[in-house]
């Protein structure tokens, strides 16, 4: 049977969180986007005011992010935004890169940045730069810098994906893949680490891949895709091996299957998914974008800091099976 999906798709719309539910959990009580997101919340309602943020104990000191300048790219929707909230939430100031236009004073993008400035103390700042100019990315990461005198960290968030299969994909479908997700995550780093190595200044970078990176996603037509998660795990190892010199930290994060827009989207095209994906991993369910929320914080944060050229892999034991 065909499964093409021509055309590159987003992994996921407003916010990357379907907060709806239209997928039914195959396990009793799981927890929901929502839930999650509230227990986050809680746990940060201290917060109310900036002076309560700044008097605020972190559980562990050595996840604090305070002070700290952290790029994001992707982080106008999806993961990398709810990555970049968490990254607020734990001190950092956070620059976001994506080529989604300036986001309207009503978007989700606006309400964080918001949520940063009036309850976190920080900020969030929205820079319009595709991660395949390498002339733009230098510019505006070197920019950041100037601005703040430093900077700290890499969250590469930004990436795209495509179903369809490998007798039908196109070269230009391919390029088109590779250079974002590969050249570009390599173009970002690249960009955040002159910086560091120019400042003398150590920092820490997680790359976002996909358990599909270590995986052929049974019943997930997506060669090109998969070939790309491959390639960040190892540019990952690599940049490590290069940049460990400079006291430049480099992991990657590896997730399963995150519920988004774009997911509910495939589970109407293949209803059978619906029941497939979730049978495919441990916990019997699919994941949540703020269920990578602590993951970032501690790559980015000093409680990893012996820790470069690993993966982290969050995907409910679906790689382990
Ligand atoms: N959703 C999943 O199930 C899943 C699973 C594993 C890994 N991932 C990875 O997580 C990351 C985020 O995915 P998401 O689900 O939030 O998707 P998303 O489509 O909601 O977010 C991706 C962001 O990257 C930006 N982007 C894409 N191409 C760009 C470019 N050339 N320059 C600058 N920005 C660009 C988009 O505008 C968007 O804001 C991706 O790297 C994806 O491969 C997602």
């Amino acid at each position: 049977m065909k499964r093409s999906r021509p055309g590159v798709s987003s992994l996921s719309a407003k916010n990357g969180v379907a907060r709806t539910g239209t997928v039914a959990p195959t396990l009793a009580t799981p927890p929901t986007a929502k839930s999650i997101h509230t227990t986050a919340r809680r746990l940060s309602s201290s917060t109310s005011s900036t002076p309560a943020v700044e008097n605020r104990r972190p559980v562990l000191p050595e996840f604090s992010l305070k002070d700290k300048v952290i790029v994001v790219s992707g982080g106008g929707r999806g993961l990398g935004l709810v990555q970049s909230e968490a990254l607020m939430e734990a001190g950092a100031t956070v620059h976001v890169i994506d080529r989604l236009p300036p986001p309207s004073e009503d978007s989700d993008f606006a309400k964080v940045a918001a949520r940063g400035r009036d309850e976190l103390g920080t900020s969030l700042t929205y820079h319009n730069v595709d991660v395949r100019d390498p002339v733009g990315l230098n510019d505006t990461i070197a920019a950041i810098a100037d601005k703040h005198g430093r900077l700290d960290g890499l969250v590469a968030a930004a990436g795209v994906q495509q179903e369809t299969p490998a007798l039908e994909y196109t070269a230009e479908d391919a390029d088109r893949m590779l250079g974002i997700n590969v050249t570009g995550v390599l173009l970002t780093a690249q960009a955040v680490a002159r910086q560091m190595v120019k400042r003398n200044q150590k920092g820490s970078m997680a790359l976002i891949a996909s358990m599909s990176g270590t995986v052929a996603n049974r019943g997930l037509i997506c060669p090109v895709y998969n070939a790309s998660k491959a390639a960040v795990l190892q540019l990952g190892r690599n940049l490590a091996a290069e940049w460990g010199q400079y006291g430049i930290r480099v992991n990657t994060i590896s997730p399963g299957y995150i519920v988004t827009a774009m997911t509910a989207g495939l589970f109407e095209a293949f209803p059978e998914r619906k029941k497939s994906w979730p049978d495919a991993n441990m916990l019997g369910r699919l994941s949540y974008p703020e269920e990578y929320r602590g993951a970032a914080v501690f790559l980015l944060s000093d409680a990893s800091s012996f820790m470069t050229g690993s993966d982290l892999r969050i995907d409910g034991g679906h790689c382990a099976w």
